[in-house]
């Protein structure tokens, strides 16, 4: 086994010269204020030991990130039977493209563009208040990473609801098609906190540590999903994640992994480690610029690719 500890930390040395590449999300005007030179990594291996290296426990907006854990409790919930209300293919465009939706009748592609996480939200309400989905979904995430100070950051969720009419757009159109089930406000509502969740890479990390255990997370010991299911969310991580940068991510890294315009990135190395990257600046696809860059290193140095090392 190669020390970890070293390779992350020359990861973070050989990139700390280009700290604040690409462009930090602006139109969620409390993203615009993160101080674009953060740069954090942490790496949580299966058998439960941590590296981190820079801004690792600096709290950040996970964003779209919270849309595998959204995924893994619809899932949980309702089983296949999420498929009828979205797809499983990539999408091919932007996170929060239109276009398509029209093209297919007001089903998105899959969980992970917005109208895919809107369309989750929707199913996760049925029965349930706003704030009963919220609270669940809070404590699940706290009960993945083991850590009960995870909280919302409500200045973000706000900020997102002022200015989130590409969301409400997708919403409203989902609901002319007969798609959404409860009132939009509801489903936008639900929708903007998951986005507005706080943590810190060795947070997100400890989080993601069961879908890199076959379901299980080795720390708590809790079987999360069956080992089918962790697979399965590991597949759609890998063809969908990145949005219409998740061929490029899968060519250059190797690994499952979620984006979040908060320049976050959750990465699954199976039967390794789970990791997570931070910094704010975002490429043309909305993914971050320098945690990409971070995460080919790094899969570079310890071989861990899905596709063979
Ligand atoms: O809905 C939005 O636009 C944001 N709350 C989340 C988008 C996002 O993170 C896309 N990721 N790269």
């Amino acid at each position: 086994m190669f020390d970890l500890q070293a390779i992350i930390d020359d990861i973070y040395r050989e990139l700390e010269p280009q700290r604040g590449l690409g462009k930090v999300a602006d139109y969620i005007p409390q993203l615009a204020r993160v101080d674009a030179r953060r740069f954090g990594l942490a790496i949580v291996t299966v058998e439960g030991q941590a590296y981190v290296a820079g801004d690792a426990d600096t709290a950040f907006s996970i964003q779209s990130i919270s849309k595998v854990f959204n995924l893994t409790l619809a899932l949980g919930k309702f089983g296949e039977a999420i498929w009828r209300r979205v797809g499983r293919e990539p999408s091919g465009s932007a996170f929060n493209s239109i276009v398509q939706l029209e093209q297919e009748g007001g089903k998105p592609r899959n969980p992970f563009i917005n109208a895919g996480a809107i369309a989750v939200t929707d199913l996760m309400l049925a029965g349930h208040t706003p704030r009963e989905v919220i609270g669940e979904f809070v404590r699940f995430v706290r009960s993945l990473a083991d850590d009960e100070t995870i909280v919302i950051d409500h200045e973000v969720a706000a900020s997102e609801a002022a200015t989130g009419f590409r969301n409400a757009a997708l919403a409203n159109f989902m609901k002319s098609f007969g798609k959404l089930d409860q009132p939009v406000e509801h489903v936008l509502g639900v929708y903007f906190h998951h986005c507005a969740l706080a943590m810190s890479c060795r947070q997100l990390a400890k989080s993601g540590l069961f879908l890199a255990n076959n379901g299980r997370n080795p720390m708590t010991g809790h079987s999360v999903v069956s080992p089918q299911r962790a697979r399965r969310i590991n597949a759609l991580m890998l063809t969908c994640g990145h949005y219409d940068g998740s061929g490029d991510f899968a060519y250059q890294v190797g690994l499952p992994g979620k984006s979040g315009v908060g320049g976050g990135i959750l990465a699954v190395a199976p039967g390794k480690a789970s990791i997570a990257v931070w910094s704010p600046g975002l490429n043309d696809n909305g993914n971050s610029a320098l945690g990409s860059k971070a995460l080919e290193m790094l899969a570079q140095r310890t071989g861990w690719s899905v596709f063979g090392s």
